[in-house]
């Protein structure tokens, strides 16, 4: 439905999606968000009552009159807060007022878009805005704005896209990291003033604030309502909370451009990234609603996802056919399916201060190249994937020394050095050329299954070296073109994004990558946490998740091989440990867990992720309940010690109240058991149904756990989908 200016009714468009609402107010100027949240089923004699949602308040002197902000607010109309654009033609038309031109509404495969033009003729700009809700429920908007005028610049200094959120909305969720430790929440109250993260890394950046949550006083996983917003974009960027005098709050987003970066010439448009939006009833049905996003994605993998071998922590730079083949074998026999020869493959790269740009096969470490493992992997029985750093370059490096121009600078100088490492800037068609021909040409050379891509420096002022000029937002949809290249050229070439661990984990680079590498940090014990905030936004099977040594090589804890496990189970599960050191027992140990991950991953990866609000901090459970929750897989995790001698009850979320389960311990876990006088709780050692109702309301009781363990158990439907225990589980560890 396409409605011109002239015709453009008072009407208000309402969007209707998996029990959310947006109502959306698109008659005259930017388009402005009336309502985002519970689904408000309109009928038609709702219209007037919607309308009226638009009108201002008046505050008594006429200066603090409260109104809906538009989706790009603007002073014109009234919005004294953080403006959604600031620009100016060299210092002057700095301010705009957009005019309606007319929108358009559309629905397809669900997805309900809607299209507004908008017009500042005094500015000769042209504003476009997108509001699209998707058939999950996840609400995206974008923006793209022309300059019009004939003859003259227009610099964009920053476009931010804002979604209101009502007065409810008193407390704040969003994330902080560090490599090594990506995703640890923060809290806060929604007070007055603006809540700023700024991502000025030049990637998405282990701090990123990856979702900003504005909730209900306390919310949690199951409780509270909560609407969040998440910024997709692997450049620099910004996420805020805003709250103003007049009681308006808005979360919103949008990219963050560098001094000079975008200026347009005449017909010239830049557009913004996709800013995210999702509401529910605590952050399951938040996260819930991003992971049937992620899986709505034809992209998105449909094979089950390979249980990975990655060379990484077993050997770092010390690589060797014999060495690495032998490696192989053992990842063969405990099960593994997909190798991946990480680091330290190509010219010159013997540690971290030589050879990323030289993407050949270093001839010393490999006199015949990679033919001869890639053949031995494949005669295993496994894919093969290869890292590469594609962004990177070393000043020792053929390619720095043939082109030093093509390193991402502020003009001669070259920026402060990180691991060694300069960036390469892509923005120039040699240097990118010199990129993509080198790894398409290897990709079909051993036919690579797996790319992991890595990304292991901020862009520290990044700059065309021999114009000064910025270039981080080139760089990055240089970035974004690059894989799409490659992806093109090779269809079944699956990517991770990887940076320094879990630095690049967005929206945007997901829609051209099929998972991310969480963190640096295997220690089971940080994975718990980093995975359980990761899992906000990304489904399991998008999250690398490896079994290491048993000590761990970043913090140097050691743990069980059933929690390391038991922990990497929740994600794309693989393996990272020099397996050639590992005793008999333990390649056995580990090869039942595999077997339990093959078992258990079609669950796992398309499951509805739940989480326990255990009123314990020393305890977590989540799991993964099956479509028409018919089958279920619970961990039960001791994180720590609890002042409490026994850890209560655990009430199971996401089940058929009227379905009867039938528990099923998984024995492999039962190292963490602490072995009591009674013995564990009866529905360990006997048969016990129970209906989802008592499970959820109830609750079972639970073992008592060794800190830094975790128990597993499944329920299934009596008289549902019955799979056999494995093999493993029947023999169990005593
Ligand atoms: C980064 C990655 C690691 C590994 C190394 C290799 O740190 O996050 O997983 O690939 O680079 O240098």
């Amino acid at each position: 439905m396409t409605v011109s200016a002239a015709e453009s009714s008072a009407q208000p468009a309402v969007l209707e999606a998996a029990g959310v609402s947006v109502v959306v107010d698109v008659s005259g100027g930017v388009p402005r968000i009336l309502h985002w949240g519970p689904r408000v089923g309109a009928r038609a004699s709702d219209r007037p009552f919607l309308r009226s949602l638009a009108e201002t308040q008046r505050g008594a002197d006429g200066l603090h009159d409260s109104m809906p902000p538009a989706v790009l607010p603007e002073q014109a109309a009234g919005w004294m807060g953080t403006p959604g654009l600031e620009g100016h033609r060299d210092g002057t038309t700095f301010s705009s007022r957009f005019v309606t031109a007319g929108h358009e509404l559309n629905s397809a495969a669900g997805r309900q878009t809607l299209n507004s033009r908008a017009v500042d003729d005094d500015a000769q700009l042209e504003l476009t805005t997108t509001i699209e809700l998707a058939p999950s429920g996840v609400l995206r908007l974008r923006a793209g704005l022309t300059n019009t005028a004939p003859v003259s610049h227009y610099t964009v200094d920053a476009m931010r896209l804002a979604l209101p959120v009502p007065a409810e909305a008193q407390e704040l969720l969003d994330f902080a990291g560090r490599h090594l430790r990506e995703r640890t929440p923060q809290r806060r109250a929604f007070r007055v003033g603006t809540h700023l993260r700024e991502g000025r890394r030049g990637r998405t950046g282990s701090d990123a604030a990856m979702l900003l949550a504005a909730g209900t006083p306390g919310f949690s996983f199951r409780s509270g309502e909560i609407w969040a917003v998440h910024t997709a974009w692997s450049g620099n960027h910004v996420t805020f909370a805003e709250l103003g005098l007049t009681g308006e709050r808005v979360l919103g987003g949008g990219e963050l451009l560098l001094p000079g970066e975008m200026i347009l010439a005449p017909g010239e448009i830049y557009t913004t990234p996709w800013v995210y939006a999702a509401h529910g009833s605590g952050l399951d049905e938040v996260a819930a609603a991003f992971h049937a996003h992620l899986r709505e994605r034809g992209s998105h993998p449909s094979s089950p996802r390979p249980v990975v071998l990655n060379t990484w922590e077993a050997v770092y730079f010390d690589q060797d056919l014999a060495s690495l083949t032998a490696l192989a074998e053992c990842g063969a026999k405990v099960g593994a399916e997909r190798f991946v020869l990480d680091d330290g493959w190509f010219l010159g790269r013997r540690d971290d201060t030589a050879g990323l740009g030289d993407w050949q096969v270093d001839r010393a470490v490999w006199p015949d190249g990679l033919g001869a493992l890639v053949g031995a992997v494949r005669g295993l029985g496994m894919q093969f994937g290869l890292w590469f750093e594609p962004e990177m370059v070393n000043e020792d490096s053929e390619v720095a020394r043939a082109h030093p121009d093509w390193i991402l600078a502020p003009g001669e100088r070259l920026p402060i050095a990180g691991r060694n490492q300069q960036v390469l800037n892509l923005t120039l068609p040699d240097a990118y050329a010199h990129v993509l021909e080198s790894m398409s040409s290897l990709v079909a050379e051993y036919d690579i299954d797996y790319i992991k891509w890595d990304h292991n420096r901020d862009l520290a002022e990044p700059g065309d070296r021999t114009s000064a000029a910025p270039r981080v937002h080139q760089q990055t949809r240089a970035v974004y073109a690059l894989m799409d290249e490659l992806r093109r050229r090779h269809p079944r070439l699956e990517i991770e994004s990887c940076s320094s661990g879990g630095g690049r984990v967005d929206l945007e680079v997901l829609q051209r990558t099929d998972r991310v590498w969480a963190s640096d940090c295997i220690d089971a014990l940080e994975r718990q946490q980093i995975q359980r905030w990761t899992g906000l936004l990304l489904p399991p099977e998008l999250v690398g998740s490896h079994v290491g040594a048993p000590t761990a090589h970043t913090t140097y804890r050691t743990h069980s091989m059933a929690f390391r496990a038991a922990t990497a189970l929740f994600g794309h599960f693989g393996i990272e440990w020099d397996l050639r050191q590992a005793s008999a027992a333990e390649l056995d140990e580990l090869a039942a867990w595999v077997e339990l991950y093959k078992q258990e991953r079609d669950l796992i990866h398309s499951g509805t992720a739940v989480h326990c609000d255990h009123p314990d901090d020393a305890y977590w459970a989540h799991g993964y309940v099956g479509e028409r929750a018919e089958r279920a897989i619970f961990a039960f995790v001791a994180l720590g010690t609890s002042v409490a001698a026994q850890p209560g009850r655990i009430r199971l979320p996401g089940l058929n109240p009227d379905t009867v389960y039938r528990v099923e311990p998984i024995h492999l876990s039962d190292s963490a058991l602490v072995h009591t006088a009674s013995g564990p709780p009866s529905w360990w050692t006997e048969p016990t149904t129970v209906t989802g109702r008592l499970l959820g309301s109830v609750g079972l009781q639970a073992p008592m756990v060794y800190p830094e363990q975790a128990l597993l158990f499944r329920l299934v439907a009596d008289g549902g989908t019955h799979t056999e225990n494995t093999t493993a589980d029947i023999e169990g560890r005593s």
